[in-house]
C-alpha cells in the first residue's frame, strides 16, 4: 500500500452541473501495507444474521444490436428514464425500445439527477439531456479519453487513460499516477472505492480521515471484489463469494460467504455475477440457482428467473433497478418504474428513523401522517440531506432522502 497525492484543479464553470458539493478537501497521507494470510484451513465462514426470502418481478427486453452485453453499461433515473451505452455506441430507451442516439463508444456512463446522462468515451465526456452537448468538465481532461465513470453519492469519478478525477461539483480533485481504469465500484458513503485495470487488476482506494490511500489486490484470490454496505469488501474466487476480513491490524483474509443459515453450509459458489446498488451499498450476486441481495448481515434470497440465460453482466443503478444481461436479453428489476409510496415505504421509513422523536409525545414536533409528511416534504429532504436529521446521529435504517425525493417525484404517492 503507499500513500496517493493528489491535487486540485481549479476549475473553469461545470456550472451547469448543479451538482452539490460533499468531498471533504484532503491530503495524501501514508500507511502499512496489508499483509494477506492464506486462510487457515478450517476458516470460519461469514453466515448471514437474518436471511428473508426475495420476491423479484424482472421485466426483459431484447439487447438492441450494437449493445455487446461484456462491456454494457446501463444507467437509469426517475427524471431521465434509461440509457444503455457499450461499443456500438449510446442508447436511449424510447417507445420501441432502446434506440441508437450515437454511434461512438461508449466507456463510462451514469445520471446526474437534475442534469442529464453523464457519457464517457475516446472523445472526452459529454451529457446528454436529449441531445449530446460538451460540458466545460472536459477542458481539465484535456483531451484524454474517459476510461471508466461511477458515482459516489454527489460525487462523480471520472477514470481515463492517464488519471483518476473526482467532481463533487464544485471543484475537482485529481489522483495521481491512477490512469486506466476499466471500471470503478462505490456507492454513496463508502470509504472503499473498487478500481480495476489500475496498476495490475484489482485495487482499494480507502479513505482515511482527510488523506487517500491504495491497497493492491495483486496477489490476492479473487478475480472480482466490490465495496459493500457496512465497511465489507466483498469478492469473487473462481466463482466462489468471499469477503476480505482484517485478522490483524496488518493482515487479511478471504473467507467463505454463505447465503443461508444452514449450519452445513460452506459458502455460495458458481456465482456468475454481482454488483454494487451506488445508492444503499447493498451487493446482489446472481448464482445458478438463485439470486441474492447482501446489505449488512441481512441477506434476501430469491429464485433465479426462469430464461435467463448465462449472467455475463450485473449492475445496480442508482434508482435501485437490477440490471442482467445474459448476452441476448436485458433484464431489470425494480428501480425508477417503482412507485415510492407513503403507506409502502415512507411511513415505515418514518417510523423507523423519525418516530421516536417526531411520534406522539416526542420531544419534536408530531410528524407522522401522510399530511404531515406532504407538508413538509421538501424541509424532510433537506434535513437528511444535510445530515441535521435524525437529530441523535443514529445511521438511517430502510432508504435516506432518495427515498423521499422519489417519493415527491412521483407525486406523493398514498
Ligand atoms: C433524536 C430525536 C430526533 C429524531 C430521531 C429525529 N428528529 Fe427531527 N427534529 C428533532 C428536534 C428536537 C427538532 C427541532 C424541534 C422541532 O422542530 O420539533 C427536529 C426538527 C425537525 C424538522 C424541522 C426542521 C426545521 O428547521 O423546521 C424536520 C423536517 C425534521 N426534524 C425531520 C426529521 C426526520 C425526517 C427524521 C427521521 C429521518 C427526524 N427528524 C428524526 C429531533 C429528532
Amino acid at each position: 500500500m503507499r500513500s496517493i497525492r493528489f491535487r486540485q484543479i481549479a476549475l473553469a464553470s461545470w456550472a451547469s452541473l448543479a451538482l452539490a458539493s460533499s468531498l471533504a478537501a484532503c491530503g495524501g497521507e501514508a500507511g502499512d501495507k496489508d499483509g494477506v494470510e492464506a486462510p487457515p484451513s478450517e476458516a470460519p465462514i461469514v453466515r448471514p444474521a437474518s436471511v428473508e426470502e426475495l420476491s423479484l418481478e424482472l421485466s426483459a427486453q431484447e439487447l438492441p444490436e450494437g449493445l455487446v452485453s461484456g462491456g454494457l453499461l446501463v444507467a437509469s433515473d426517475v427524471a431521465l428514464g434509461v440509457a444503455a451505452g457499450g461499443e456500438g455506441g449510446l442508447f436511449v430507451q424510447g417507445a420501441g425500445g432502446l434506440e441508437r442516439v450515437d454511434e461512438a463508444p461508449v466507456s463510462g456512463l451514469v445520471a446526474i439527477e437534475g442534469v442529464g446522462f453523464l457519457v464517457g468515451g475516446q472523445g472526452g465526456l459529454k451529457i446528454w439531456d436529449g441531445a449530446l452537448k460538451d460540458t466545460t468538465l472536459d477542458e481539465a481532461l484535456a483531451g484524454a479519453s474517459v476510461t471508466a465513470l461511477a458515482t459516489r453519492g454527489a460525487e462523480v469519478w471520472i477514470g481515463t487513460e492517464d488519471g483518476l478525477l473526482v467532481f463533487d461539483g464544485a471543484s475537482l480533485l485529481a489522483f495521481e499516477g491512477l490512469g486506466g481504469a476499466s471500471a470503478i465500484h462505490a456507492f454513496e458513503g463508502s470509504t472503499d472505492v473498487l478500481l480495476v485495470g489500475v496498476e495490475g487488476a484489482l485495487s482499494v482506494l480507502r479513505q482515511e480521515g482527510q488523506g487517500w490511500s491504495l491497497h493492491g489486490l495483486d496477489g490476492e484470490p479473487v478475480q472480482v471484489a466490490l465495496p459493500g454496505a457496512g465497511g465489507r469488501i466483498l469478492g469473487l474466487d473462481e466463482g466462489a463469494l468471499v469477503e476480505r476480513v482484517s485478522v490483524s491490524p496488518e493482515a487479511a483474509a478471504w473467507r467463505a460467504v454463505a447465503l443461508s443459515e444452514d449450519a452445513g453450509d460452506t459458502g455460495a459458489a458458481g456465482i456468475e455475477a454481482m454488483a454494487v446498488d451506488p445508492s444503499s451499498g447493498a451487493v446482489w450476486v446472481v448464482s445458478a440457482e438463485a439470486i441474492a441481495r447482501l446489505e449488512g448481515g441481512a441477506v434476501a434470497v430469491g429464485e433465479r428467473p426462469e430464461g435467463l440465460g448465462g449472467v455475463d453482466r450485473a449492475q445496480v443503478t442508482g434508482d435501485g433497478a437490477l440490471w442482467l444481461s445474459d448476452g441476448v436479453t436485458l433484464w431489470s428489476a425494480g428501480g425508477q418504474a417503482e412507485v415510492v409510496g407513503f403507506e409502502d415505504r415512507v411511513a415505515g421509513f418514518g417510523e423507523d428513523n423519525c418516530a421516536r422523536c417526531h411520534g406522539d409525545g416526542g420531544v419534536a414536533h408530531v410528524m407522522v401522517s401522510y399530511e404531515q409528511w406532504v407538508a413538509e416534504a421538501e424541509q424532510i429532504v433537506d434535513e437528511l440531506e444535510s445530515g441535521r436529521m435524525p437529530a441523535d446521529g443514529r445511521p438511517l435504517v430502510g432508504g435516506g432522502a432518495e427515498l423521499v425525493r422519489r417519493w415527491i417525484e412521483g407525486g406523493f404517492a398514498p
